[in-house]
């Protein structure tokens, strides 16, 4: 038994944000942010109206359609994203019920992997189904970054990069021999993890595990809250991200990985059909091409539409193609990501 994408699909909000349209709101340029990431527009959400789980529903309609399944039919969820609507409980349920499923024979499990969120979540179904306790998972990767991100000069690094988007698959089981997931790598490292991160509200309330860099005084109180006033006031509420680090880790990262893959199902890089990595940065996915003597018709960059979207942005990008005609019968597709964690992973698909 395998594990074979039924179906698929995106969402991307209507609203285009050019790199120009920031510089606004922050000291950055057009050139700066295409030299350094290829970026040149990204999309924000209706903010007050759509969310993560808006944005999710709408990819995973598409996705349940093209599959020639009903809401009701899907047994098992998986909601990837790092900019959940709710502190909790999980977008899964959100999702349940904004498809009106109705019935509660069913599972829903948040998972919180960032840019390798959708890899992680893949490997889950797969395992899931090859053990016959699903039938028909619906793996959703979705993220409105623009509701958390930094528009003050201090955030610019991290703020350019990121939009807002969706991609989901129905994943079912497959007895035809080669076909479906025909494996998953992941890894994590968190040596690393305050060097991309969102390190509040947290339960540290304030204290940064072992270092002073975000503390400041306890309350003689014997609990705490996950946000305060001086978290607000002092602009903790944002990502931040040591670039250089994650961007020299992801490069060796990237090829590792995929080689991992390829030398565990006995193929090489020559026998990849088309190559999703993670749309992080444009100049990271190019040099990891060159690493993997890859010619540009096997490779999907989209980040130059749609910024970096985090645990939408390969199911986006496999979707994009998917429509384009660039996913045929029989193609080997490689999937890989890196990011906060750090975490990363990769995975070989024969459709
Ligand atoms: O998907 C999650 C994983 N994330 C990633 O893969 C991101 C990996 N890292 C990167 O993509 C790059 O490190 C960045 C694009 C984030 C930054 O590029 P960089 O070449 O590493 O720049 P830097 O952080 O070393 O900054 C270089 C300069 C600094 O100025 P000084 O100190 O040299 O005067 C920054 O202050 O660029 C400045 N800078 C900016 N200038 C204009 C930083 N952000 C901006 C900006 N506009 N938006």
């Amino acid at each position: 038994m395998q594990t074979k994408i039924a179906g698929i699909g995106h969402y991307l909000p209507n609203r285009i944000i050019k790199n120009q349209d920031l510089t606004s709101y922050m000291d950055t340029t057009h050139e700066w942010i295409v030299e350094r990431t290829g970026i040149e527009e990204r999309r924000y959400a209706e903010k007050h109206k759509e969310t993560s789980a808006t944005m999710g529903t709408a990819a995973a309609k598409i996705a349940i359609e093209r599959a020639g399944i009903s809401p009701e039919d899907i047994d098992f969820i998986i909601f990837a994203t790092l900019s959940p609507d709710y502190y909790f409980p999980g977008c899964g349920v959100l999702l349940q019920r904004e498809l009106g499923i109705t019935k509660t024979e069913i599972g829903a499990l948040d998972i919180r992997n960032q840019c390798s969120g959708f890899v992680y979540g893949l490997s889950i179904a797969d395992q899931f189904i090859k053990s016959g306790m699903y039938k028909n998972i619906l793996l959703v990767g979705a993220e409105m970054h623009s509701m958390g991100l930094d528009f003050s000069d201090e955030g610019r690094a991290v703020t350019v990069i990121f939009g807002d988007g969706a991609g989901a698959v129905v994943l079912q089981p497959t007895e035809e021999k080669d076909k479906g997931i025909l494996i998953t790598c992941l890894h994590s490292d968190g040596t690393h993890a305050e060097e991309l991160a969102m390190i509040s509200p947290g339960s540290h309330g304030g204290y940064h595990l072992g270092t002073e860099k975000f503390g400041f005084p306890d309350p003689d109180i014997p609990g705490g809250v996950f946000v305060t006033k001086k978290m607000m006031d002092e602009n903790m509420l944002a990502p931040n991200m040591t670039g250089q680090l994650v961007f020299k880790t992801a490069v060796v990262k990237f090829p590792e990985v995929i080689r991992e893959a390829l030398t565990k199902v006995g193929l090489t890089s020559d026998d990849i059909d088309l190559f999703v990595p993670h749309q992080a940065n444009l100049r990271i996915s190019q040099f990891v091409q060159r690493v993997m003597k890859l010619p540009d018709e096997k490779v999907v960059n989209n980040i130059q539409k749609y910024g970096n979207t985090t645990a939408a942005s390969i199911p986006i990008a496999l979707s994009e193609a998917w429509e384009q005609g660039r996913v045929q019968d029989g193609d080997l597709i490689c999937l890989a990501a890196f990011g906060s964690g750090f975490t990363w992973g990769s995975a070989l698909i024969r459709w």
